[in-house]
């Protein structure tokens, strides 16, 4: 049987109905990928407003590894839902926030003594992990990436590379924000030598940062091991060594942050472990309250328990639910292997995007760590010139046959996986034979 079920066109009269509501009550800045209102969402499937079913492979942008209303996730809500909903943890501690800090200092990479903090978004933990680095270090400057997403805050907007539509008409931002290059090798005008990333050398590190910040006076290298809404390019192991190296030379603290890749989706409960990279503090957010708003830093204890009591944390950060939700997500993380089906899913969809890739001259690459899978659409091979246009027409065909898939990337022409690790291995096959049907409708 299969799991997609069309009653109406896509999007169905309901649908259509709630997103004329939405144009008049609802601020156009907040995007709508697709066109659908969502009436229930279990596992991969979401069931819309008008009896549609169709398969999700864009997981609330990557917040329900463990699939939509995991069992686990809801047991843990309900049971918080009959005790209290909100104290606020600057006020009154309680064992949800600290059993939830508890695990996540364990589950982190390193031994060393750790500790957490919760806030609401991924954004605001990234906020919170640089004012940390820079009390700490005593230091002004943080360096970060071309192609990085870290949020829409004034900070992280200031982070975050790509101006459409983050960025333009939003300034002034946030000073002592230094960008260097990603190692993008797709786009890398030298390209691997040897099959090594060019730029995985601390010499040359010291290089880019002669021309753009002395390196001590930064307090912060923050980096996606594997860029999310910058288009799925992992940092090659080489890379990241030598980032690590040049990062401890100059007593530079090194943030992961892990908001998309984190709870599995690289086939590793985080990225850093793919690395053996053991990172000064890590941020997290998405799957990890599996679909309620919650964010983390977690990282050494001297650098989190720096700053003056009252200068990190807020209201809602670390509310009772989300922590409760948090912990059922950890327990599913355990129970339902989610990092190996993570690896598993990843290998199933690698191998047909390969296969595509195979046939289809358009698809320029094929990449990803574990389940954090892409491909990159160009107009053709040599130019590579990025393909938003067809990538586009991807999503729509995909989604008029009942299969819900993002992009991502700084020219708008990657399509990316964010299904849930929970999905049933058929499920997966139906929605990459739906993805399948619609490549080649655009071919
Ligand atoms: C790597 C990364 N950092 C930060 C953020 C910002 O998270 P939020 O949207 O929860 O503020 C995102 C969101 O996509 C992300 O992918």
């Amino acid at each position: 049987m299969s799991s997609i079920l069309l009653k109406t066109p896509i999007p169905g009269p309901a649908s259509k109905a709630l997103m004329d509501r939405r144009k008049k009550a609802v601020s156009n800045a907040v995007p709508a990928t697709t066109p659908i209102a969502v009436a229930q969402a279990d596992g991969a499937i979401i069931t819309d407003v008008d009896g549609n079913r169709l398969i999700d492979f864009g997981g609330g942008i990557g917040t329900v590894n463990v699939g939509h209303r995991n069992s686990r996730v809801l047991a843990a809500v309900r049971e918080q839902l009959d005790h209290f909903l909100h104290v606020a943890m600057p006020v009154s501690t309680y064992e949800p926030y600290v059993a939830l800090a508890e695990r996540m200092n364990r589950i982190t990479p390193g031994r060393h003594e750790k500790k957490t903090l919760f806030v609401n978004s991924g954004a605001e933990a990234v906020e919170n992990a640089i004012k940390a680095a820079r009390f700490f270090t005593g230091r002004s400057a943080v360096v970060c990436f071309e192609h990085a997403f870290h949020g829409r805050t004034n900070l992280t907007m200031g982070l975050t590379a790509k101006v459409m539509p983050y960025k333009k008409g939003f300034g002034p931002f946030a000073p002592e924000i230094y960008r260097i290059p990603y190692p993008y090798c797709y786009r890398c005008p030298e390209g691997p030598r040897g099959g090594k990333c060019c730029q995985a050398d601390v010499a040359r590190l010291a290089g880019v940062f002669a021309g753009v910040v002395d390196p001590d006076s930064v307090a912060a290298i923050i980096i996606e091991l594997e860029l999310g809404e910058g288009g799925f390019v992992a940092a090659p192991p080489e890379y990241v060594t030598a980032l690590a190296a040049f990062a401890r030379e100059h007593k530079i603290l090194l943030i992961a942050d892990e908001i998309q890749t984190g709870f599995g989706r690289t086939g590793r409960m985080f990225a850093c472990e793919h690395h053996g990279l053991v990172p000064d503090l890590i941020t997290t957010a998405k799957s990890l309250a599996g679909g309620l708003p919650l964010a983390a830093v977690t990282g050494r204890a001297d650098v989190l328990d720096a700053p003056q009591v009252g200068g990190l944390g807020g209201t809602f950060g670390g509310n009772p639910l989300s922590c409760a939700a948090a912990l059922g997500v950890l327990d599913a993380m355990e129970a339902e292997k989610i990092s190996e089906h993570g690896v598993r899913i990843g290998n199933l969809v690698r191998e047909r995007f390969q296969r595509w890739a195979d046939r289809h001259q358009f698809i320029g690459d094929v990449r990803g760590l574990g389940a954090m899978m892409a491909m990159e659409l160009v107009t053709d091979r040599q130019s590579k010139n990025p393909d938003k246009d067809r990538t586009t027409r991807l999503l729509a065909a995909a989604l008029e046959r009942g299969l819900i898939l993002l992009s991502a990337g700084t020219y708008g022409n990657v399509v990316r996986v964010l299904v849930p690790l929970t999905i049933a291995d058929e499920v997966l096959q139906e929605g990459l034979g739906v993805m399948e049907a619609a490549l080649n409708s655009i071919a």
